[in-house]
C-alpha cells in the first residue's frame, strides 16, 4: 500500500513537472515577439475599434472590439480593459458579448449622472453604453436594415453590464452603414446628442433619456474626403484663445492619406441641432497608416484625450502575430492651433507616458553638421522603446535611422523640397504578408514656423511621430526579425540641433 501510494505520488510529480515545463516553454504573457511594451493589446486574440471610452471613479474604461476565439475579425465582442493613468492597463473579463440581435459593433459610453434613462437604483449611477447592434443574417439576407442602435447599462461602475430589455432603441430607417454612435450631453438643452455614421455623412440624433431619439440634422455629403465609408465619429467642444470650437471627428475607410483607413476631422460649431464647418477642408488628424478608429474619451472635463486602434484595414487580419493581433496607440491630449491660415488640431502624448519614462540622456549639440550622428551607444540597454526628443533651432533635411544587424531599417524624416514629414517601412522587416503593407508613408508639414521640434514614441513594432508640437502626427507599425537596436540621425545640410533627449520605456506589464 505505501510503496503504491508513493509510486502515485511519484508520478504525479513527475506529470506535474512535465506540465510545468511545457508552459514555461511557451512565451509569457506579453513577452512574445512583435508585443508592445507601452501600448495596450489584448492578452489573447483578435481586437479592433476601441470603444465605450469613459472615466469614472478615477478609472479610464477602454472597451474594444474583440472576437474572444481567433486572431482574425470574428462575432464582435466588447473586451474590456481599464487603468488608473491612462499608462498602465488591466484587461477585465468581457463587457458585452452577442446576442439575438447581433454582433457588438462599435459605439461610445456615458456617464448618466441625472439618472435619465431611469436605469440607476438605490442612487447608484449607471454607465450607459450606446452600441451598434449588427445583425449578420439580415445582412446576408440582402436587407438594409441590420445595424441597429441599442443600450446597456452598469451599476457597478463598469464591471459588469446588462442589455436594455427595450433594445435597439434606433432603429435603422434603411441605410446599408448606420453605426458606432459616439454619445455626449448637450447642457444648454438638456438633452443627449448622438453622433451616427450614417455612410457617406453623419447623422446627429438628440434624447432626453438616450432612448427616444430624434433626428436632429445631417452633415458631410459635400466635405471632407470621401474614398470610403465614414465610420467612428467624435464630437466635442475644444477652447482656443478663450473661443469655443467644435470638433468633428470622421473616420473614413478606405481613403486615408496614405492608403486605406485614417481619420479626418472638421472644425466648426454646433447649436445642438447643427454642425456648421469653418469651411470644407480635409484635415487629417494622423498622417500615419496606423491610427484608425480614434475618438476621445468621454466624462474628461475640458481635457480632451484621444486613443486610436493602432492598425489599418489593408492588412489588420495579416500582420504577422501570434496570439494575439492588433493593438492601441498612446492616448494623446488634443489642443487647437493656428497655422498657416487655419485652426489645426494638436496631438501630444499624455503627460502620463512619464509615468513609464526612465531616467532621460540629454545632448546638447547646438550645431550637428556631421553627416551621421550616431546615437546607438545610447539606446542599447533600451529594449527599442524609448521616447526620442529633438530640438531644431532651423529646420533642415533630416532622416533618423532605426536599424538591425540584419540590415532591416525604418527611416523617419523630413524632406525640405516638398515640406513633409515621411516614414519609410520598406526595409522594415517582414512585408510579405500583405501587398499593402510595405511603403513610404508623407504627411505635408503644418507649421510654417523656422524651428521645429519632434517626439517618437518607439515601442517594440510601432513609432508614433508627433512634429512641430503635435501639428503633424504619424503612426506606423512595423515587424522586424530582430530589435531595432541601432539609432542614427543623419543630415546633408548643417543641421542645428538644440537639444536631444531619450528615455527609455519601461514595460507597463511589469
Ligand atoms: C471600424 C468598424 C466600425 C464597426 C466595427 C466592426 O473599424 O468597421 O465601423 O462598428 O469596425 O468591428
Amino acid at each position: 500500500m505505501k510503496t503504491k501510494c508513493g509510486a502515485f505520488i511519484l508520478s504525479l510529480l513527475i506529470a506535474l513537472n512535465c506540465i510545468c515545463k511545457a508552459q514555461d516553454s511557451s512565451p509569457k504573457p506579453y513577452a512574445d515577439e512583435h508585443r508592445p511594451q507601452a501600448h495596450f493589446s489584448p492578452a489573447q486574440h483578435w481586437m479592433n475599434d476601441p470603444n465605450g471610452m469613459v472615466y469614472y471613479n478615477h478609472t479610464y474604461h477602454l472597451f474594444f472590439q474583440y472576437y474572444p476565439k481567433d486572431i482574425v475579425w470574428g462575432p464582435m465582442h466588447w473586451g474590456h480593459a481599464e487603468s488608473k493613468d491612462l499608462i498602465h492597463w488591466k484587461q477585465l473579463p468581457i463587457a458585452l458579448y452577442p446576442d439575438s440581435l447581433g454582433y457588438i459593433f462599435s459605439g461610445s459610453a456615458v456617464v448618466d449622472s441625472n439618472n435619465t434613462t431611469g436605469f440607476g437604483k438605490n442612487g447608484k449611477i449607471p454607465l450607459v453604453a450606446i452600441f451598434t447592434h449588427h445583425d449578420p443574417k439580415g445582412e446576408k439576407e440582402g436587407t438594409d436594415k441590420f445595424q441597429n442602435q441599442s443600450l446597456a447599462y452598469s451599476l457597478d461602475g463598469g464591471s459588469t453590464w446588462t442589455k436594455y430589455s427595450g433594445n435597439p432603441v434606433l432603429k435603422n430607417p434603411g441605410v446599408r452603414d448606420f453605426r458606432d454612435p459616439k454619445v455626449m450631453w448637450y447642457a444648454p438643452e438638456k438633452k443627449w446628442v448622438m453622433t451616427l455614421a450614417t455612410q457617406d455623412h453623419i447623422s446627429f440624433y438628440s434624447a432626453p433619456d438616450l432612448k427616444n431619439w430624434k433626428k436632429e440634422s445631417e452633415f458631410g455629403i459635400k466635405a471632407g474626403a470621401h474614398g470610403g465609408v465614414w465610420e467612428c465619429p467624435d464630437l466635442f467642444p475644444l477652447k482656443m484663445n478663450g473661443k469655443t470650437y467644435w470638433i468633428l471627428i470622421v473616420n473614413l475607410n478606405p481613403g486615408g492619406p496614405n492608403g486605406g483607413s485614417a481619420t479626418q476631422y472638421f472644425v466648426g460649431n454646433f447649436d445642438g441641432n447643427k454642425f456648421s464647418p469653418l469651411d470644407s477642408n480635409t484635415r487629417w488628424l494622423d498622417y500615419g497608416p496606423d491610427q484608425y478608429a480614434g475618438i476621445t474619451w468621454s466624462n474628461t472635463g475640458s481635457r480632451k484625450i484621444f486613443l486610436g486602434w493602432m492598425s489599418n484595414w489593408q492588412y489588420a487580419n495579416q500582420v504577422p502575430t501570434k496570439a494575439w493581433r492588433n493593438a492601441v496607440t498612446i492616448p494623446r491630449e488634443l489642443s487647437l492651433k493656428q497655422s498657416k491660415g487655419q485652426i489645426l488640431l494638436v496631438s501630444k502624448p499624455v503627460a502620463e507616458l512619464k509615468n513609464i519614462e526612465e531616467k532621460t540622456i540629454s545632448l546638447k549639440q547646438p550645431v550637428f553638421n556631421r553627416s551621421l550622428l550616431d546615437l546607438s551607444s545610447k539606446i542599447n540597454k533600451l529594449k527599442s522603446r524609448y521616447v526620442l526628443k529633438l530640438s531644431f533651432a532651423t529646420l533642415k533635411d533630416y532622416s533618423i535611422r532605426l536599424s538591425n544587424t540584419k540590415g532591416e531599417e525604418l527611416l523617419i524624416g523630413y524632406d525640405p523640397a516638398k515640406d513633409e514629414y515621411y516614414i519609410d517601412r520598406t526595409k522594415a522587416g517582414k512585408m510579405d504578408f500583405q501587398k499593402n503593407f510595405s511603403g513610404r508613408f508623407t504627411a505635408p508639414r503644418q507649421s510654417a514656423a523656422k524651428n521645429s521640434d519632434l517626439i517618437l514614441v518607439v515601442d517594440k513594432s510601432s513609432v508614433e511621430l508627433f512634429a512641430d508640437g503635435g501639428l503633424t502626427t504619424m503612426t506606423a507599425i512595423y515587424f522586424p526579425t530582430e530589435d531595432f537596436n541601432n539609432l542614427a540621425v543623419k543630415t546633408t545640410g548643417k543641421l542645428a540641433i538644440n537639444n536631444i533627449s531619450i528615455s527609455g520605456l519601461k514595460s507597463i506589464w511589469k
